[in-house]
């Protein structure tokens, strides 16, 4: 556990099933008056509807909005700067909103920021070198997974080095976070599985971290205690709003945690499946969790016993190692129940793969970093290997 640690996070965050409709009031906590608003988001959110009320709720305040549809799933840095170029910059919005998952979150972020910035993306790709605040930014999630309306980090996919690669800088944090779980009661069974389980890691990541800490801890273990509990009935009954609740709740405090402590080896290994075979980021992380996690097993016996207690599938008496194993075993449990793939090689992978996919994972240096043991390039290939059956 980390001994000195920072922690900011948003300023404004307002919660309820239908707090959507309250966006354009919501617009006076913002540090400034805003008259155009950039708002990014995915085709499937515009086809019900939810846009076109709040384009018409905005333009009753006066507001005009620029609807921004082009930013593509996990988004490579040419796709960001490219719609930037020819849709953002002509339109010089006075503050940025993004309603969708978190591929057009992040873009959001990015554009909030290029807009008061002249620097490409490209000399951003790292940790705070983003020189000025950007624009206020708006942020409303529509699947319960990245947690990135909370977290200061974007990621993009550099299809040249065949990665995906982190922005991180508290000016990418935005004033205004609005979670709205009926936004998220029609998402389908795979998408729900798969951001579902990377919402869980980022709180089970930020738990076994190195840079572990008090705030981390806290919204880490709620987060993996809400999650545990919905997740399954979120993906068996999609339209329960309780379930949906918690899942959108967790998903945020697994943003908070992971701000606080930051992931490990299962995000490092999942950039490169991500950059080099285009597999979704939370398919990629739930195929890696039960391997990576049972090769970290002895360095953190004591933390993964203590979230099988919170999760309450360990008994009182349990040894520490019994309980960790019955939460690895529950991974694997997940896994099934959300029929989350298990082979790489429906992905085009194979085991000539391996050396490429290793090297580019251990470029991912900032993650790796964080993870409670040390990882050889050796180590790296056998846990891939592990999902070529
Ligand atoms: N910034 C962070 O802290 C952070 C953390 C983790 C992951 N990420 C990044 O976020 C991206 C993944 O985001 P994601 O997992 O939210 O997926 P996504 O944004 O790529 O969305 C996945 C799919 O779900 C659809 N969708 C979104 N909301 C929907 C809804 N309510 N109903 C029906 N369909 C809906 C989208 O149109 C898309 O086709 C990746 O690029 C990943 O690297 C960022
Ligand atoms: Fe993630």
């Amino acid at each position: 556990m980390s001994s000195i640690y920072h922690f900011q996070t948003v300023k404004h965050i307002v919660h309820g099933p239908g707090s959507l409709d309250q966006l354009a009031d919501k617009l006076a906590l913002l540090d400034r008056p805003v008259r155009r608003i950039a708002l990014i988001t995915q085709p499937v959110i515009e086809k019900n509807g939810v846009v076109a009320r709040v384009v018409a709720a905005l333009e009753k305040k006066d507001v005009q909005t620029l609807v921004v549809r082009d930013v593509q799933p996990e988004p490579t840095i040419e796709n960001v700067e490219t719609v930037f170029r020819d849709q953002i910059a002509p339109f010089a919005p006075d503050a940025v909103l993004s309603i969708g998952g978190g591929s057009v979150l992040d873009a959001a972020k990015l554009f909030a920021v290029r807009l008061t910035n002249s620097q490409p993306l490209r000399e951003w790709l790292g940790v705070d070198l983003i020189a000025q605040p950007g624009v206020p930014l708006i942020l409303v999630p529509t699947t319960s997974g990245t947690g990135s309306e909370v977290t200061p980090n974007a990621i993009v996919t550099l299809p040249d080095e065949e990665l995906k690669v982190g922005i991180v800088s508290r000016h990418l944090l935005p004033q205004l976070v609005i979670l709205d779980a009926t936004l998220t009661l029609d998402l389908p069974k795979p998408i729900t599985a798969a951001t579902g389980m990377d919402a869980f890691i980022h709180a089970l990541e930020s738990y076994i971290s190195t840079k572990a800490n008090p705030v981390s801890d806290m919204f880490a273990m709620e987060s993996m205690r809400l999650i545990g509990a919905n997740l399954v009935e979120a993906y068996n009954n999609g339209h329960s709003l309780p379930a949906r609740e918690a899942m959108l709740i967790g998903s945020m405090y697994g943003g908070l945690a992971l701000t606080a402590a930051g992931t490990a080896a299962v995000h490092a290994l999942a950039y490169p499946l991500g950059g080099m075979f285009n597999i979704t980021h939370g398919v990629a992380n739930s195929m890696l969790l039960p391997h990576v996690m049972e090769f970290n097993l002895d360095a953190i016996v004591g933390r993964l016993a203590r979230v099988a207690h919170a999760l309450d599938i360990a008994r009182h008496d349990d040894s520490d190692q019994a309980a960790a194993e019955k939460l690895l075993a529950r991974l694997r449990d997940w896994t099934a129940a959300l029929e989350i793939p298990q082979d790489l090689r429906s992905f085009g992978v194979s085991e000539d793969h391996l050396d490429a996919l290793a090297a580019a994972a251990a470029k991912v240096k900032r993650l790796l970093g964080n993870n409670p043991k040390p990882l050889s390039l050796d180590d790296i290939k056998s846990i891939y290997r592990r999902l070529l059956p």
